[in-house]
């Protein structure tokens, strides 16, 4: 059973969660329409990175628990990086004016997300709290901004 804890809501569909105080992971409601940016290739990769995420979901404490995070924290930085690339790619082949402070965001998620990477390979769970902000940043603040501005840019040149 899910509780959300006081931190509830922060975002629409975004919880924190506490499995018995040994490991708060982050809900991320299935993907919706309210997250599209309009370029179906960068809605796919989106949805891909929300699914990567959905196994933190039913991490346990615990030895199996670490794998789970090991593995989900492996995926998304890989994954993470694709998209990123292709992102980078798209901009300059567009010559999109923002590339340069859009590849700076890119940068500082893959940083933060590289962080929460070396904590769990030696062994410690990042603080839930922590994860869950940076994943809400990550939608909030470039998904639904960065990322939907740049599907606007590419969208008015006729993209799909
Ligand atoms: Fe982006
Ligand atoms: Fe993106």
């Amino acid at each position: 059973m899910i509780k959300k804890n006081n931190v509830t809501q922060i975002k629409p569909g975004m919880y924190l969660h506490d499995n018995d105080g040994e490991w708060g992971g982050v809900i991320l409601k299935y993907w919706d329409d309210s997250f599209s940016v309009g370029i179906k290739a960068l809605d796919n990769q989106h949805k891909i990175l929300f699914d990567t995420v959905a196994p933190l979901l039913e991490s346990r404490g615990g030895a199996e628990g670490m794998i789970t995070v090991h593995k989900t924290f492996n995926s998304l930085l890989d994954y993470a990086d694709y998209h990123f690339k292709f992102e980078k790619e798209l901009m300059a082949s567009h010559h999109y004016p923002d590339a340069e402070s859009h590849n700076k965001e890119h940068g500082d998620l893959i940083e933060e997300l590289n962080s929460y990477y070396v904590m769990v390979e030696f062994g410690s769970l990042p603080p839930a709290q922590d994860i869950g902000r940076f994943l809400n940043e990550w939608v909030e603040s470039h998904v639904l901004k960065a990322d939907k501005e740049l599907g606007n840019f590419l969208c008015q040149r006729g993209c799909s």
